[in-house]
Order: structure tokens, then sequence, then C-alpha cells
């Protein structure tokens, strides 16, 4: 019976106590403003997607409007964004679900043209990235940060922190995944520093344990939480030793941070960008798991990637270890009701890639909920 497993049994989180433990995955869906700002359709949506004790994660939301920003997705840098996401984290307690915003900086996959001078995008390394942006130009020629700067980009993810618990949130995603600034200092193949911010794993590790101590030391580790994905691949992210890296960052959350509010990884198999079709890369979902991370992580541990294409792999999952909860994003986009679905083995609705980075209300807020 779907409904009798630990999928549907709750656990605590952070400051909330949960029902269930199938989680709404960050998703950027490009329905803010043209200043960045949250609008009325996105309370909307995420108010479709909330259920009574579920945990919903925010889509990547910018820190600084000096990140090249892209058009009509959210930031948490100025009064009005922060005024826009209170009607969000409103229209999800009404439903007694618990949400964190998830903080982003792009580093060096920015495009400069979208900067407020046309600063040139940062990051740990002057390494580009090949091939082209999000934007649809070339990635740039990022300007390795000075370390006396490393400072004051972790001032501003702590400034974004305190917005959202201000915006009502309970707490904040780090978003260390996808080849984006802080997974950039962790990987071998983005981060080539001579500081104590590049070389061993101690020291490629150093930006997110310090971002994680500031944020967590700002609003309270139990708000505190972080996403890393040690095999995306995605925009030259490559690690020579992803067991070792991203184990040593949880086994320093586990003696230093015990308290924060979860630790999340996609996994190998995640699908979400087509790269397992590639043959260099689809052994990696077979042969790489999560697990050992898992293994040390004694707090709560959400897994996401691959769950939408295998939505009743969620329930193993669960079933597997006590502290596990499953993300899941596509499957989330067509179905707003997804927890009762399962729970009760209700058919799926199919989703719809044209519209997941268009502007209006198809494609985003009519999809149905389900009736017999
Ligand atoms: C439309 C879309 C937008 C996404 N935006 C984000 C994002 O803002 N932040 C993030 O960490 N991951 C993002 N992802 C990745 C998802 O969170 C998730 O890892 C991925 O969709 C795999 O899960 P699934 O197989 O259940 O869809 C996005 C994925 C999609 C399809």
């Amino acid at each position: 019976m779907n409904s009798t497993s630990s999928l549907f049994s709750p656990i605590t989180l952070g400051n909330s106590k949960l029902n269930h433990r199938l989680v709404l995955c960050p998703l950027t869906r490009f329905r803010a403003d043209k200043d960045h700002v949250p609008t009325p359709m996105m309370a909307e949506y995420y108010g479709q997607r909330a259920s009574e004790g579920g945990l919903m994660i925010s889509e990547a939301t910018y820190i600084t409007p000096a990140d090249g920003v892209l058009p009509n997705t959210p930031g948490i840098y100025s009064e009005a964004q922060i005024e826009g996401w209170k009607e969000i984290s409103k229209s999800v307690h009404t439903k007694g679900a618990t949400m964190f915003l998830q903080l982003w900086h792009t580093g060096r996959a920015a495009c400069s043209q979208l900067n407020p001078n046309n600063e040139q995008p940062i990051g740990p390394s002057a390494i580009s990235i090949q091939g082209k942006g999000l934007t649809g130009v070339p990635y740039e020629m990022p300007r390795a940060l000075e370390t006396h700067e490393i400072p004051k980009v972790i001032e501003t993810f702590v400034q974004a922190a305190k917005n959202a618990i201000e915006a009502g949130f309970d707490g904040v995603e780090l978003h260390a995944a996808n080849g984006y600034l802080v997974d950039q200092f962790i990987n071998t193949s983005s981060n080539k520093r001579t500081d104590l911010y590049g070389g061993s794993i101690e020291n490629r590790a150093r930006f997110a344990m310090e971002l994680v101590g500031a944020v967590a030391e700002a609003i309270g580790e139990e708000r505190t939480a972080i996403r890393f994905s040690p095999w995306s691949g995605f925009q030259d992210m490559k690690d020579d030793t992803p067991y070792e890296t991203w184990g040593y960052l949880v086994s320093q959350f586990q003696e230093k941070h015990p308290k924060l509010g979860y630790v999340h990884f996609i996994e190998p198999r995640d699908d979400f960008l087509g790269r397992l079709d590639q043959p260099e890369r689809a052994h990696i979902a077979v042969t790489e798991t999560v697990e050992p991370f898992q293994n040390i992580w004694k707090g709560p541990f959400i897994v996401s990637g691959g769950y939408t294409a295998n939505p009743k792999r969620a329930f193993e999952t669960a079933d597997k270890n006590s502290n596990t909860l499953v993300a899941i994003g596509r499957a989330f986009i067509s179905n707003p009701d997804l927890p009762l679905r399962l729970k009760n083995n209700w058919p799926l609705s199919p989703y719809d890639r044209s519209t997941f980075y268009t502007n209006d209300a198809v494609g985003y807020t009519d999809y149905e909920f389900y009736t017999e």
C-alpha cells in the first residue's frame, strides 16, 4: 500500500514537523516580473503545490543584481522582492506547508551584458565554461575573485538569507549544485586557486563551509540547508575525487553544524538535461551513488533527480533510510497534487517541456487537480 510507505510518515525538519517526505524540487520558471519581483501568479502556483505538512523549495533566487540575471527570474535583494515573496510564503503557510528559498549566485555562468555596469562575471578561477550560457550567448571568461573579496560575497548571501526570513520563509537552501558559484569552488575542473580556497579538498570546500557557517549564524542552523550535485557534469563540472570531496563536506557539517535543516543531494541518475544519453556519462547513473554521503549525515537528507521518470522509486528510497525525503521536479510541474496522487496511486498528468520557461499561466497554473 502506497499510503503505508515511509514516504507518508512524519519527520522533523528544521523547525517544522512534516507529515510526509515528498518535496517540491527547486524549479526555475521565469514567471517573475522584469524587475525580478515575484508575481501573484507565482503565489498561486506555489499555493497549488502546497500540502499540509509538506516541504517546498523555491526556484533559484538571485541574491544580487550584479550576477548577470536572466529575465523574469526572481531576486531577494530589493524591498519589492521581499514584499512579493511574502505573498508566496503566506499562500503556502495557509495550506500548512513549509518552504525554503533557494539562494543562487551563478558565478562564471553569469552574463556581463545583463550586469548593471556590464561587470565581468566572477568565479574562483579565470576558466570559462565551454559553449553557450542560459541566455544563449557564449559563456564568458570570469574574473577570479581576489581572496579579500570572498567575505563580501558571503555577506551578500547572508543578507539574502535574512531577507528570506523577513519574507516569511522557514529557511534557505544554498544552491551549491549544477555548476554555479559554490559548486565552482568545490570542483577541481573550475577551481585552480593557489590561496586558501583552492588546491586540497579542505581548501576547495572552504567557501561552502564558511558560507554555511555565516548563514547559520545569521538565521540559525535549523533554517540553513544546502544542495549538491557531485555528478551533474553540467557547465563543465568535474571533480577528481567526488566521494572524498563531498564526503569531507558532509562530515564537516555533521561535526560542526549537525542541526542544519537538511542536506540535499542530486542523484547521479538525474536526467533532466538529457545528458545520460551521452555514452561517456550513461554509466555514472549505474555505478555512482549518494549513499555514502547519506550514511554520514544523521539529519534530514533529501535526494532528487530521476524520480519523475520513475516516481515509484520514491517509495523504495524513503523506505530504505529513516532520515530520507525525496524531491521531485518535472512531475510536480504537471501534477500540483502530486503527494495525493502518489499516495492514492492515481494517474499522473504528463508535463509539457515547451512551457517550462515561458511567461504566462499556460503550463504553469493551469495543470489540473485529480478528479475521479
Ligand atoms: C524547468 C526546470 C527548472 C529547474 N530549475 C532549478 C533551479 O532553479 N534550481 C535547482 O537547483 N535545480 C533546478 N532544476 C533541477 C530540478 O530541481 C531537479 O533536480 C530535476 O528536475 C530532476 O528531477 P526530476 O527528474 O524529478 O525532474 C530545474 C529543472 C527543471 C526541469
